[in-house]
């Protein structure tokens, strides 16, 4: 059976961030050929979608990047901007490492 891993992105800025961040993330998952990913010996496909507000509105819309959060994994990230993609993708999706710098406790 294939998981299925959603990054949610919300787009409720008015800047258009979120859009952008969506676009460079799913960029980035066929750059790095982490749209399939085997984890614990098993098939995940990774997902990502646009919605609105998450209820993280201190780190979208009122900074410079737009908010988003990994399911089901329940991590949350904030202020992301299109070149965080890259290593959100290659070190979260990739290697498993939290990108603390982006990483919102809720
Ligand atoms: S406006 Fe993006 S989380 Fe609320």
């Amino acid at each position: 059976m294939t998981q299925i891993r959603r990054l949610f992105v919300c787009t409720n800025q008015k800047s258009g961030v979120g859009e952008a961040v969506a676009k460079a993330l799913k960029k980035e998952l066929k750059m790095q050929g982490l749209k399939k990913l085997l984890v614990g010996g098993e098939r995940q496909q990774v997902r990502v979608q646009t919605c609105n507000c998450l209820d993280l509105c201190k780190q979208c819309k009122k900074g410079p990047g737009a908010a988003l959060v990994v399911y089901p994994d329940g991590i949350a990230y904030g202020n992301v901007r299109p070149a965080d993609a890259a290593a959100l993708v290659g070190e979260y999706l990739g290697r498993g490492q939290v990108v603390k710098r982006l990483q919102i406790e809720e």
